[in-house]
């Protein structure tokens, strides 16, 4: 019997250490996530916190990934870990280790582009007949950093079709959020009080931009001069509209998302779509982006929301198709704070 695949995958790329083992068909057999909570009193991420944070967590999590996957760390066939982008810091805790682990274990690291993560996370099995995506399909990923629509060919072959020109959409939700005094992250408070707002109750501007290019950085102005504008005469406006508010930037936020990723599929005549990244767990994304691949009658990839959001599952996957073509990692790589697709 030929001997089985595990890859363990390991991720650090900002503020979650979280460690997985994948096996053969991207089945997952385990997905363990520590997140700081020490960055809550700053506002934001601190780098150096979250570097120390990822060597204290990351032991415990490796260790815990290989026990819930029920193997022994002596089968793992490779290490994936992401090397970029990201803080560096906190980049540098998963690399080493990673590279530290195989040396001991004498077996291959496969460095892994976070955002290629994140575009293949939608091949993570929880069952083996779970669905996955054939190519080629077009990935909308938005996070905190990006907003990109992504055209997939393969596992390792991808192109940017579309990019934001300025903020990303996390962005966006985080800043907008940030006005109306709602803590960091401010995203997962839109997405709960939108629930409860009017989507048209307020209207915010739109870029008008070629081609499929984003672009946030309009909107958050446009947001920002409607609640000076307001305050003005009514100090308590946002407390009274905040449902509203929220509601509204939602709503618009989703429209533009939805634009490009209309126009990208037009210009494309690709039949699949796929979401990825934190924005991605937004429930007004979600709805959307169901309800216009059902009117058109394409195939729709969204993931769980545990794979939204920075995950060593989907590093792990990347690292498996990796692992596979035999494209493995050199001691001497280091990590990268920067990089596109
Ligand atoms: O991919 P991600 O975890 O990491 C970064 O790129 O940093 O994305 C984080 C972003 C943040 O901007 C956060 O506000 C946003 O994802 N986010 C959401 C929701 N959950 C996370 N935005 C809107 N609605 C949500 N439910």
């Amino acid at each position: 019997m030929d001997k089985k695949t595990y890859i363990l995958g390991i991720e650090s790329s900002c503020d979650d250490t979280s460690a997985a083992v994948v096996t053969d068909g991207g089945l997952l057999l385990s997905n363990v996530i520590a997140s700081q909570k020490v960055h809550e009193e700053y506002g934001g991420v601190v780098p150096e916190l979250a570097s120390r944070a990822h060597q204290q967590n990351i032991v415990p999590v490796v260790q815990t990934a290989i026990k819930r996957a029920g193997i022994d760390k002596s089968e793992l066939s490779a290490i994936a870990f992401t090397r970029g982008p990201g803080l560096l810091g906190s980049l540098l805790v998963g690399t080493s280790f990673a590279k530290g682990m195989s040396l001991g274990l004498r077996i291959p690291i496969v460095d892994v582009n976070h955002l290629h993560g994140h575009v293949l996370s939608h091949f993570v099995r929880q069952n083996p007949d779970d669905r996955v995506p054939e190519f080629p399909y077009l990935c909308l990923l938005i996070s905190g950093g990006n907003s990109q629509i992504v055209m997939v060919r393969g596992y390792n072959d991808m192109e940017i079709l579309g990019r934001t020109i300025d903020d990303a959409a996390g962005e966006a939700f985080d800043k907008c959020a940030k006005t109306m005094g709602l803590p960091y992250p401010g995203g997962p408070h839109i997405d709960r009080l939108a629930a409860e707002g009017n989507p048209k109750a307020f209207k915010f501007s739109k870029p008008h931009i070629p081609g499929l290019d984003y672009s946030f950085s309009g909107l958050k102005t446009s947001f920002l001069y409607t609640l000076r504008d307001a305050l003005k005469t009514d100090p308590e406006f946002i407390e009274k509209n905040k449902a509203d508010l929220a509601a509204s930037l939602q709503a618009t936020i989703i429209d533009i998302l939805l634009d490009k990723l209309s126009k990208a599929v037009d210009a494309t005549g690709v039949r699949t779509v796929a979401i990825g990244g934190g924005v991605s767990a937004n429930s007004g994304v979600r709805a959307a982006v169901d309800r216009f691949c059902r009117e058109r009658g394409i195939h729709a990839f969204i993931p769980e929301r545990a794979f939204t959001t920075d995950n060593a599952a989907m590093v792990a996957i990347a690292g498996y198709f990796k692992y596979l073509d035999r494209d493995f990692c050199r001691y001497d790589e280091t990590p990268y704070a920067r990089v596109t697709i």
